[in-house]
């Protein structure tokens, strides 16, 4: 018999233990790392999305900077799909300063280089494309004036002091724009990325149409539910032409909406719209949620269900369902995932650990709060760093 000492069987008994850990751990987590297709044949290595984020860095000439490029080559390493943040397809849809543009061919050189960024470390990457509306901050307009839907003042939220009156854009006007997100689509074709993502959400252009309170047109493009949806659904049907027109390969057409509007609509509101998206061909639906797993209706607080659950209910797996909202560690994006979503997105993680998905696949926790002082290390882009330490909230910090 082997006579080994105390010291050993401890040392065994505890890399048992570990090992079991280990096991289980990732038992738990394999769910995030299998693969996932879309119906047109294009299939993401995992589960977990890069969310789109604004990083307020690009050249002052709206070209995108190489601290950009830095940031998302730091981040897109082990992630299944990268959304950029937001770039305008028209010149006064500028929401933020230093938002790299998009809206002529000038653009395209930076916008290779990007989808080359995102899709280095093998995941796929979508653009996300829109027009800020009437939140496009009058300052960084030549003619001061945003454009909407209607000549409605913007209500004061976080980050908008409000009581701006937008431009109500004309018919022909509303035309042009529905080109441009077409036009745009072409660039991004034309740049290598792997699909575009239409921007419905956080009160810009393509709600400010679906909006009851922002649209008050009694034209064909406002009035009733069906007329307020028209916008999006002519940029939809204008885009899905310019794919089947230029791409080559399998491209996604995807749609972000955010489920409710304090101003304007409810959570219910927005059913008959998901039914109108999906007839009209996007390949996934992203929903943009503060708190994914916990938030619920404003209107239906001491509901049962979450936000989550009712739109993914009216979804009812016709096509996929995309959501970020609070996710921050593993066992978060592995609830996310059991609650019905296709796949899930990351953002404030990803920004305070870019390697983030390494973490979790090893089963070690991520940071929760970003520490300033590593912001070089980081890759967080310098104009980020100064956005941050200004808008106060916007992250947990240390020093
Ligand atoms: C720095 C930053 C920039 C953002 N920019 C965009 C954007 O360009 N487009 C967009 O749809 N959402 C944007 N968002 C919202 C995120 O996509 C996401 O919905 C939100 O941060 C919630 O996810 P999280 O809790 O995982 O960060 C941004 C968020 C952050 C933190």
């Amino acid at each position: 018999m082997f006579c080994l000492g105390r010291y050993t069987y401890v040392y065994i008994i505890c890399t048992a233990l570990i090992l079991k850990f280990k096991f289980i751990m990732n038992s738990q987590t394999s769910i995030l790392f299998d693969s996932f297709e879309f119906k047109n044949g294009i299939k993401t290595r995992n589960k977990l999305v890069m969310t789109p984020m604004t990083t307020w860095a690009s050249n002052d000439d709206y070209t995108i900077s190489d601290d950009e490029i830095k940031h998302y080559e730091a981040r897109s390493g082990n992630l299944g799909l990268v959304i950029t943040g937001c770039t305008r397809v028209m010149a006064n849809g500028i929401g933020f300063t230093n938002e790299y543009a998009s809206y002529d061919d000038s653009f395209l050189p930076g916008l290779k280089k990007l989808a080359v960024a995102a899709k280095k470390g093998g995941a796929h990457a979508i653009l996300q494309i829109y027009h800020a509306g009437n939140k496009a901050p009058v300052d960084l307009l030549t003619d001061g004036i945003p454009v909407s839907a209607s000549a409605v003042p913007l209500a004061p939220s976080a980050f908008y002091p409000g009581g701006t009156v937008s431009h109500e854009l004309s018919h022909e006007e509303i035309l042009e724009i529905i080109k441009a997100f077409g036009e745009t689509t072409h660039r991004a074709i034309r740049a290598g990325f792997d699909g575009v993502e239409l921007h419905g959400a956080h009160g810009f252009l393509l709600q400010n149409f679906f909006s009851p309170f922002y649209n008050q047109r009694t034209d064909q493009w406002g009035g009733s539910e069906e007329k307020r949806m028209k916008f999006a659904l002519e940029v939809i049907k204008e885009v899905k032409d310019v794919i089947s027109r230029y791409a080559t390969k399998p491209f996604l057409l995807g749609f972000r909406i955010s489920p409710e509007e304090q101003e304007g609509y409810s959570v219910k509101d927005t059913f008959h719209f998901i039914d109108k998206l999906i007839d009209a061909g996007i390949d996934y639906l992203h929903i943009s949620l503060g708190d994914l797993l916990h938030q619920k209706p404003v209107d239906a607080q001491n509901a049962e269900d979450t936000i989550l659950k009712l739109m993914l209910a009216q979804v009812d797996k016709r096509i996929p369902v995309i959501a970020a909202g609070k996710i921050k560690q593993a066992d978060d994006a592995v609830e996310a995932l059991k609650s019905g979503l296709s796949m899930v997105a990351i953002g404030h993680a990803l920004i305070i650990n870019p390697n983030w998905v390494e973490l979790i696949e090893k089963g070690v926790k991520a940071d929760e709060v970003l520490s300033l002082s590593k912001a070089n290390e980081l890759a967080i882009p310098k104009k980020l760093q100064a956005f941050i330490k200004v808008a106060k909230g916007f992250f947990e910090v240390t020093e």
